[in-house]
């Protein structure tokens, strides 16, 4: 099995849409005519949540048409966050299909199909024309991904010069082995966890420059803190990201949380220039 089809079953879930359906139903959610603020908490797959995606879009100065490419877009929660916030036009691609059918299904739910749509392809080949795109986005989805710099060269070549491309990354503090299962992968197998130089090199040579490197760790350890502390009390949400990542999401939120706690990890924010 290839590298790409182990990290798309890693996040397969089977009956996610049904499972997200039937909880927001049981919340009396109107789940014919939903809205972004109903899909909190479970949409957006990155430390620091709906948070850190919104510092994210203020950082990339996003105006209203632009175009936008969401890399590793997963269930869509930033992507519609960009085109309802600030009326980008956005397009998202992911490798796991299970995950781009329910972000298109919960996208037509939310009346938002005219401006953002999702499809299958690998980061690696992006199924659009040179120079299509004002932004590309990257959120937690290059610690699956090997061959940064493919990936880095394809968005180079999306992006118009002057374009910028946002990255919200996990990435490598200091030189230690990693605990697993972490959310994004269960051994080191498909894990390619970088220290932030590597990124920088990388994007340098792929044509990059960067203008912004923002370092989100105390974020992530404070909404941490605050998911812990709703749980204690048993005011947790009916649906929360931990169910949908199934029997071992609690070794692998509290792995990664102790990791960033420890200064191993930290999910780290870069802006870079297309030249
Ligand atoms: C941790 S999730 C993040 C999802 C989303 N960016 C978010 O913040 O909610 C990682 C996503 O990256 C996708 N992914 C991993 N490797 C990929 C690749 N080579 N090409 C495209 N998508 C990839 C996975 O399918 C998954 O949806």
């Amino acid at each position: 099995m290839s590298t790409e089809a182990k990290v798309a079953s890693h996040y397969t879930h089977g009956s996610l849409e049904t499972t997200i359906l039937s909880a927001l139903s049981a919340s009396g959610k109107d789940i014919e005519h939903l809205n972004i603020a109903d899909l909190a908490g479970i949409d957006e797959f990155h430390l620091g949540r709906h948070e850190a995606t919104v510092q994210f879009a203020r950082d990339l100065d996003l105006t209203e048409g632009m175009r936008l490419v969401d890399i590793g877009s997963g269930l869509g929660g930033p992507a519609r966050y960009f085109a309802s916030n600030h009326g980008c036009i956005v397009h998202g691609i992911d490798l796991t299909d299970e995950f781009v059918n329910v972000a298109n299904a919960l996208t037509k739910r939310c009346d938002m199909s005219s401006e953002v749509h999702f499809q299958q392809a690998s980061a690696l080949a992006l199924p659009f024309g040179d120079a299509s795109f004002d932004r590309a986005t990257l959120i937690h989805v290059g610690m699956n991904i090997e061959n940064k710099a493919a990936v880095f060269a394809e968005i180079r070549r999306v992006l118009r010069p002057g374009g910028l491309f946002g990255l919200y990354e996990v990435m490598k503090m200091r030189d230690s082995a990693l605990l697993y299962p972490m959310p994004w992968a269960m051994t080191s197998e498909t894990s390619f966890v970088e220290p932030p130089e590597v990124y920088r090199r990388l994007l340098n040579e792929a044509g990059f420059t960067v203008d912004f490197e923002e370092d989100r760790s105390a974020l992530a350890l404070r909404l941490a803190q605050e998911m812990r502390a709703s749980a204690a009390s048993g005011t947790q949400q009916m649906l929360s990201l931990g169910a949908l990542m199934g029997a071992s999401a609690a070794e692998r939120v509290a792995n990664v949380t102790m990791s960033v706690q420890n200064g191993l990890l930290a999910p780290v924010e870069m802006i870079a220039v297309a030249g």
